[in-house]
């Protein structure tokens, strides 16, 4: 049960990385349309809330079920989890407020949704990295 819930959170953690790197591409396909961009954005941001609800959901059955301590590893991993999901619903809510038929704020979102996605990726990717040299003994987290 354990090893199975464990096995399925690294599952959807690199399904989330893959996620996210697919992302990047919304703000270029989307380009001329500055609606289409918003309700892609609202697709994505729904998408991203689903798999993050998943992987917290599966790591807090391993935890409990394992009767693992909190230990500083998972404290990070919740932290985490707390900011990509408060960026990615305050991205959202601009991008939804935003007059997007206007090209300057189009433009502007379209940076920022580039590198909010590229800083969630980042810290999705340092995670993994941590917990893999954690598993080989080389970090004690
Ligand atoms: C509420 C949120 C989360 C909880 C409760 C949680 C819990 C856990 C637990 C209990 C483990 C096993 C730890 C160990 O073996 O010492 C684990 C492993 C892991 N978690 Fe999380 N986690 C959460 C969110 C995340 C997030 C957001 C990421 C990525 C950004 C992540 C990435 C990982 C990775 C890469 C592993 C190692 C998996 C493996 O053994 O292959 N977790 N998590």
């Amino acid at each position: 049960m354990i090893t199975q819930m464990l096995a399925t959170h690294s599952i959807l953690v690199k399904i989330f990385l893959g996620f996210l790197v697919a992302g990047l591409f919304i703000p270029m396909v989307t380009a001329k349309n500055p609606l289409g961009f918003r309700k892609v954005s609202f697709i994505f941001t729904m998408t991203f809330q689903g798999i993050a609800t998943m992987i917290a959901f599966t790591g807090l059955v391993a935890m409990v079920t394992g009767e693992m301590p909190l230990s500083l590893s998972i404290m990070i991993m919740i932290v985490l989890w707390a900011l990509l999901m408060f960026v990615e619903i305050k991205k959202y809510r601009l991008i939804k407020m935003a007059k997007i038929e206007n090209p300057e704020t189009h433009r502007v979102l379209k940076g920022g949704f580039i590198r909010i996605t590229v800083i969630q990726i980042l810290l999705v990717a340092v995670m993994v990295v941590l917990m893999v040299l954690k598993a080989k003994g080389i970090v004690a987290i």
